[in-house]
């Protein structure tokens, strides 16, 4: 999205305010679907990373189905039109009501242990199909927080309890018709994708009733420019080879899933600012800015690099080394000795990838509202939230006096 229409959005909405570009959701999807032309490929959309209502419905006209983690998200994607045969519950240590209430909406139910498969057995047996969540023990992901396949992860059941598995399959006849694996995010290497599912499928030889085969997400986007990205032309060529392989030996033709969270909509996101102070400090020369980590926690959270530019001050050339940091009474960093022309207090800066991550994990710290959000599609630009006031702060607090 260009910086104009970046600023006029600015403008019309008022900061902090979360801009995503719809056509740029739609090119990833396309990119995603153009690299597994070959094989009959659905895209489950990770709604945790962004979840406003508008956005799923704009996945769901795109025909990207969706993948939830608790039963909120659930209904989130249900208000926004998607069948439940569309949704899968990806569950991930969670209380078995939580899996009662998404079964009971005829989502897929998707477990990640032992002890879930035994509760589901017992009280549905084969009358429901079911998905497992194997750790494959493959380390993937750009770091520890957010690496889930390796082996001391809590994520999935552990492939070497294979026979425990199969036991509990047999005991309760379930019908098992999908195996899922999530190595982690921001990988880059295809390889690890490759290694992952060398797992699943010598495992799937097990099972003889599967339909999907889910290799999670986790594809790594650019954050800055020449950053390494996982080779998706490349990953689809040889992944389609290896499964068409598999669909073979195993004698009948699987979906192939994906769920991808930041590739569809990282790069889709703006978080734009305003530039409510210029600190002259000896060590060097601060932005603080209108917003914070109650908005954009990955910064502070992962050390995450977020691409920041002055579109108050576009095409004019980078004069001078700034830190760019919020207005949380906490140190509260967004970005680091970045380049920028020289900025004055008023400009708007846009904080880049924000798409992925940045509403659904932001909070009401320090009792500050949260963003408005905006999306643009094929020139229409459309508020998707309001901006929160102060009923939202006092909404279910309690008021005693004493
Ligand atoms: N599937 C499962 C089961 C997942 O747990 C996740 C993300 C995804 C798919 C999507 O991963 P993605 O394609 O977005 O990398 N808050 C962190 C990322 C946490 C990811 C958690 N699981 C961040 O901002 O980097």
């Amino acid at each position: 999205m260009n910086n104009t229409t970046l600023l006029n959005l600015a403008g019309t909405w008022g900061t902090p305010l979360y801009v995503y570009e719809g056509d740029k959701i739609e090119e990833k999807v396309n990119e995603l679907r153009a690299a597994f032309a070959g094989v009959p490929m659905k895209i489950k959309y990770a709604c945790k990373a962004n979840t406003n209502i508008s956005v799923l419905s704009l996945m769901r006209t795109l025909g990207v189905e969706v993948d939830v983690v608790s039963p909120q998200e659930m209904h989130l994607a249900l208000k926004a039109g998607f069948a439940p045969e569309q949704i899968t519950f990806t569950s991930s240590g969670v209380g078995f009501e939580e899996i009662e209430e998404c079964l009971s909406h005829g989502v897929l139910i998707n477990v990640d242990n032992l002890s879930a498969m035994e509760k589901f057995g017992q009280k549905y047996g084969s009358s429901r199909p079911l998905f497992l969540r194997i750790r494959p023990n493959v380390e993937g992901g750009g770091n520890l927080k957010i690496s889930t396949g390796h082996g001391n992860s809590k994520f999935g059941i552990p492939v070497e309890q294979k026979e425990e598995i199969l036991k509990l399959v047999n005991r309760y006849n379930l019908n098992i018709v999908g195996l899922h694996q999530h190595t982690g995010s921001d990988i880059k290497d295809g390889e690890t994708f490759i290694r992952a599912a060398e797992v699943m499928f010598s495992l799937a030889m097990s099972f003889g009733n599967l339909r999907y085969l889910d290799f999670g997400g986790g594809f790594k986007v650019a954050y800055r420019e020449g950053d390494a990205v996982t080779d998706m032309k490349d990953l689809g060529d040889k992944l389609s080879a290896r499964f068409q392989d598999f669909c073979k030996a195993y004698g009948r033709e699987l979906e192939l899933w994906f769920e991808p969270g930041k590739f569809l909509v990282s790069e889709s996101g703006f978080l734009l600012a305003q530039v409510n102070v210029v600190k002259n400090n000896p060590n060097g020369t601060l932005l603080g800015l209108n917003t914070g980590l109650n908005h954009l926690i990955r910064p502070m959270m992962y050390d995450a690099y977020h691409d920041v530019i002055n579109i108050s001050k576009a095409g004019l050339p980078a004069r001078k080394k700034y830190n760019v940091v919020g207005y949380m009474c906490e140190t509260d960093d967004i970005a680091k000795d970045r380049e920028l022309p020289e900025t004055e207090e008023g400009d708007i800066l846009a904080i880049r990838n924000a798409g992925a991550y940045g509403f659904t994990m932001a909070s009401q710290y320090n009792s500050r509202f949260r963003p408005a959000e905006v999306l643009v599609y094929r020139g229409e630009e459309y508020l998707i939230r309001r901006r929160e006031t102060l009923d939202d702060i006092l909404k279910n607090q309690v008021l005693i006096t004493f």
